[in-house]
């Protein structure tokens, strides 16, 4: 269960996180939409620890994060997996490598270990077989699904995603929304995905908060949402056809 309260953050005297206050279940899919520059990444970013808030507190399983040195966050981030929004391969690596790192730096693994460990989530993504290409082969869709398997690779409890789907063709960005979902689903991991994706993200969440200047303006299920009379919420959802 993540529990944040009061959250806030200023950047150059501008307020990005306005009283931000949410709970998300353990095993929920929960998705942060709202427009460019409304502070998804920046919550997220909170989230894994990269950011500290000005003011507030994000509980993790009862612990808030907020105070936390580096060291220990890094043992928490142990159960994280986190798909950036460029997937952040590295270009001079094989996908092997690629998913090696975090085996590598969070357990004491060894090759044998990890080469199991990297077959199955390329299975996950559909992706088998393809651990010595490099990035630069891969078509823009399989980088995605392969910075996925990074994520999920050690099992995380909790998944965060940064625009999961920038970037693809539809059919693509609707194969890589059902696939967290899956994973979601199977793994029973808590996952939050940050987009502004309403037409792949809107139906399959448990549970929808939409950010307008960094604050929630509106959280509920899809109907609740849909339900809304608020007029910037409306027109968030009638100018999507969902
Ligand atoms: N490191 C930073 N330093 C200063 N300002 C920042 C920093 N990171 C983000 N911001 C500002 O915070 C605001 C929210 O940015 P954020 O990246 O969270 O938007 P977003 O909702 O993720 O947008 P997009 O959909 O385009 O990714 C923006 O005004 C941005 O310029
Ligand atoms: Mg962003």
């Amino acid at each position: 269960m993540i529990q944040i309260k009061n959250l806030i953050k200023y950047f150059d005297g501008k307020k990005v996180l306005d009283d931000i206050n949410l709970n998300i279940n353990t095993g929920q899919f929960f998705t942060l939409m709202g427009g460019s520059g409304q502070g998804k990444s920046v919550f997220l970013q909170h989230i894994i620890g990269l950011l500290k808030p000005d003011k507030g507190s994000i509980y993790i399983d009862g612990q808030d994060i907020v105070p936390l040195k580096e060291k220990n966050l890094l043992e928490i981030r142990r159960n994280f997996g986190y798909l950036f929004q460029e997937g952040a391969l590295f270009d001079y690596m094989n996908i092997y490598d690629n998913l090696a790192l975090p085996v590598r730096e969070h357990t004491t693994k060894d090759d044998r270990e990890i080469s199991i460990l990297i077959k199955k989530a390329l299975e996950e993504v559909e992706l088998s077989g393809i651990e010595q290409k490099f990035p630069s082969q891969l078509s823009v869709g399989m980088r995605k699904r392969v910075g996925l398997a990074r994520a999920i690779i050690l099992q995380p409890k909790l998944l965060l995603c940064d625009e999961p789907t920038s970037g693809l063709d539809p059919a693509t960005g609707y194969a890589i929304s059902c696939l967290i979902l899956k994973l979601c689903r199977e793994l029973k991991t808590t996952t939050i995905v940050v987009t502004h994706d309403v037409i792949n993200f809107f139906d399959i969440s448990d549970c929808i908060a939409i950010i307008h200047e960094g604050r929630i303006a509106a959280i509920g299920t899809k109907d609740e949402i849909r339900k809304s009379e608020d007029e910037l919420i409306r027109r968030f959802v009638i100018n999507h056809p969902i």
